[in-house]
């Protein structure tokens, strides 16, 4: 049986990809095609997109299946489950795990151009040239002497590299994403179901939405349903009521407070690998967070993806939203209302919560320090790490509140 192996970020997947599979399926006539979405792979930087999205949006490569060129087609989550069990992929140890699980076919690798024009420099290009042959697709017009002079030093023999036919269609996914912040149509470069994902989700947001309408609540809230599973979106739906009634009772916008509390876990569920990419990406915007503790990077880069993917202009939404797991030093009446909100929201049931819930509507400050006190003695119990953000949090609002009280 011969096996193709078509594997990319897919970010999103478009009809570039798709011409370049048919392309290659029509050189090698696969038994079998399997689409498979990297993880995180180790020489390209992690989108902001979550893994489960690109998934889904392969599931355009459907369309091809069922033809004379790609009789079957299999859309494998093998990499992205690596990369969520925190381990490093490369093409060299998926080419393993597919000749181990099927010793007798053949593997044959889809490669774009500028991915044949850098092979050597990929992890173990030698064992994963012995271990499958390549199919060389052209994603450039006039790239085809490059191809073939690279592919003949890569393998003077000749017969480890075939080259489909040469009808490149050039697109990356990487101008589309731009394409679709600058607000133009792409309806021609994206297949109709991957549309509807990047619609659903609010994937790339033009930067005009950004700029005059943001993030609206619905769509703060269908963000959280889509990234969340059932208890946390329940979670969160709590948090959003809480929110909003202290919002009333302390004279702060309710809208603000919605919108804060549907977006605060959306990057709880994301793999640790990803959230250490956004916070590696954003280091000029954000200091150094990836030193702070891991349980507070969730904040930082659910702050992140709605400013930089979402559209969520309004900087005090921002702040509330990254500083929920530790508060800061200097705390608005949001970022209390959040971290209140959050801390008590009614699916908890620690031993006072209820007691600091009831504070938490008379008096934001007392139930902040209380919130603080509690927080601090639980992680210093725990053996866990302390963000020095909480403490700082602490102390000024002590100094703020009571005077000079050290912890
Ligand atoms: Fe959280
Ligand atoms: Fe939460």
């Amino acid at each position: 049986m011969r096996i193709l192996l078509y594997g990319g970020t897919f970010d999103p997947p478009h009809n570039g990809h798709l011409h370049n599979l048919s392309l290659a399926a029509a050189r090698v006539r696969p038994d079998r095609v399997i689409v498979m979405p990297a993880g995180v792979p180790p020489h390209k930087a992690a989108s902001a997109t979550p893994a489960a999205l690109r998934l889904e949006m392969c599931g355009c490569f459907r369309a091809l299946a069922g033809t004379e060129a790609i009789p079957q087609l299999e859309i494998s989550d093998w990499e992205i489950r690596q990369a969520e069990k925190g381990i490093k992929n490369y093409t060299d140890t998926t080419v393993s795990m597919l000749t181990e699980a099927y010793p007798d076919d053949k593997i044959y690798l889809a490669v774009g151009s500028d991915m044949l024009l850098t092979f050597d420099r990929w992890h173990q290009w030698e064992h994963l040239l012995n271990n499958c042959q390549l199919v060389a697709v052209s994603r450039e017009c006039d790239d085809r002497e490059a191809l073939w002079a690279k592919a003949a030093r890569l393998d003077p023999t000749g017969a480890r590299i075939l080259f489909a036919a040469d009808d490149a269609m050039p697109m990356a996914s990487s101008q589309l994403r731009a394409a679709l912040q600058r607000g133009e149509d792409c309806t021609d470069a994206l297949p109709e179901s991957v549309r509807r994902i990047i619609a659903r989700e609010g994937l790339y947001l033009p930067m005009e939405t950004q700029k005059h309408s943001g993030l609206t609540i619905a769509q703060a809230q269908q963000l959280a349903k889509s990234r969340l599973g059932e208890k946390r979106y329940h979670h969160t739906e709590n948090v959003k009521n809480l929110a909003v009634e202290l919002a009333q009772i302390h004279g702060e916008d309710p809208e603000k407070a919605a919108l804060a509390a549907w977006l605060h876990d959306t990057a709880k569920e994301m793999p640790k690998a990803e959230l250490l990419q956004i916070l590696q990406d954003n280091v000029i915007i954000k200091n150094n967070p990836a030193a702070r503790p891991e349980p507070v990077w969730h904040g930082i880069c659910a702050a992140i993806l709605a400013q930089t993917q979402w559209g969520v202009q309004d900087q005090e939404v921002l702040d509330a939203v990254e500083c929920h797991t530790t508060g800061r030093p200097g705390m608005t009446k949001l970022d209390k209302i959040l971290f209140l909100a959050d801390m008590t929201s009614a699916e908890r049931s620690w031993p006072g919560v209820e007691e600091l819930r009831a504070l938490a509507k008379k008096d934001l400050d007392a139930a902040m320090l209380a919130a603080l006190d509690h927080t601090i003695s639980f992680v210093r119990q725990q053996g866990g790490d302390l963000d020095p953000m909480s403490i700082a949090a602490y102390e000024d609002l002590k100094k703020q509140t009571e005077g000079n009280h050290k912890l």
